[in-house]
Parts: structure tokens; sequence; C-alpha cells
């Protein structure tokens, strides 16, 4: 039994360092690098990976940045359009967000940020982890859309 819940226990702590990896990319030339970011062992889940929801939140934030410059002001993320992991990240990697601008429309601004990690252990080898699309919505005062004031990309 004390076993058991010994083993169980170092299984939930131990950070992920699997051998076999995804495969090298490069970080994308027509992309701005918006932020960077290195996980904690809080930000993990039960396999020791990092949490799903917390790789959302920040490509939520990191998404934001482009779209904040023709905003000129508040604004809300109205939706998440496709959001893909591709590879796990883990504890102590660094994280590189890349954000496009794909679309802006009269209230809205469509994102599309792509996160590439370095491993803690195998640093300037980019691993892409992460692709989605986002939207966000200038907002006024009242919380409703207003018209986007900057248009040029
Ligand atoms: C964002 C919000 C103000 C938009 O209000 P709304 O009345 O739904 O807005 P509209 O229907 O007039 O659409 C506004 C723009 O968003 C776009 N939009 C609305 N729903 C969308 C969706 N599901 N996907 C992509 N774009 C969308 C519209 O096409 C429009 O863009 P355009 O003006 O460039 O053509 C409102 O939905 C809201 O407050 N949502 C909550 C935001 C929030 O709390 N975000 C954080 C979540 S944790």
């Amino acid at each position: 039994m004390s076993h058991l819940s010994s083993s169980v226990t170092s299984h939930l702590r131990a950070p992920n360092t699997a051998a076999v990896d995804a495969p090298e990319a490069s970080v994308p030339a027509d992309h701005v690098l918006v932020l960077k970011v290195i996980p904690l062992p809080g930000d993990a889940n039960a396999n020791g990976d990092i949490f799903g929801g917390w790789v959302m939140a920040q490509v939520d934030l990191a998404g934001s940045v482009l779209p904040a410059r023709y905003a000129q002001g508040r604004m809300a993320t109205v939706a998440v359009n496709q959001f893909i992991f591709k590879a796990p990240v883990r504890v102590g990697d660094i994280l590189s967000f890349y954000a496009k601008m794909e679309r802006i429309g009269r209230t809205s601004m469509t994102v599309n940020v792509g996160v590439y990690a370095e491993r803690f252990n195998n640093q300037g080898r980019y691993i892409k982890v992460t692709e989605a699309t986002l939207t966000y919505v200038a907002i006024d005062d009242q919380g409703k859309p207003r018209e986007v004031p900057r248009q040029e990309i």
C-alpha cells in the first residue's frame, strides 16, 4: 500500500522529460514575436506536462498584442476560432509566441498565433507546440462593439 501511494505521488510530481520529441521547426518569418514565457511546476497537470488551460491563457494574452495596436483601447476576445495542441509543453521550456494579423473587420480583428518550445536541455532547437486563431473585438466603455480606429496593417 505504501509502495503504491509513493509511486503514484512520484508519478504525479515527475516532469515529463521523454526522449522522443516532435520534429524541429522553423519560427515563421511572417509572424512577430509577441511573448516569451517559461512554465513552472505549478502550471503542470497530473502527467507532468503543462496544463492546456494555462497554454490557452498565454495564447489569449499573446494574441491580443497586435490587435491592441489597432484597437487603441478596450477590447475583448470574442472567439477562439481554432486551437491545436500539436506537442506537449514541459516544465522549464522557453516558449516563444509568434503572431500575425489575419484580418481586420469593422469592429473585430483575427490573429494567428504559433507557439514554439525550446526544451530546457535543448536550447536553439524549436518545436511547434500549439497553433491557434483568435478573434478580438474593440469595445467601448459600455462593452459594446466599436469600430477599429486604425485599419491599415
Ligand atoms: C465581444 C462582444 C462585445 C461582441 O458583441 P456582439 O453583440 O456579439 O457583437 P456583434 O455580433 O456585433 O459582432 C462584433 C464583431 O465580432 C465578430 N464576431 C462575433 N461573433 C464572432 C465569432 N463567433 N467568431 C468570429 N467573429 C465573431 C462579428 O463578425 C463582428 O465583426 P465585424 O464588426 O468586424 O464584422 C460580446 O460578444 C461580448 O461581450 N462577449 C464576451 C467577451 C468576453 O468576455 N471575452 C472573454 C471571454 S473569457
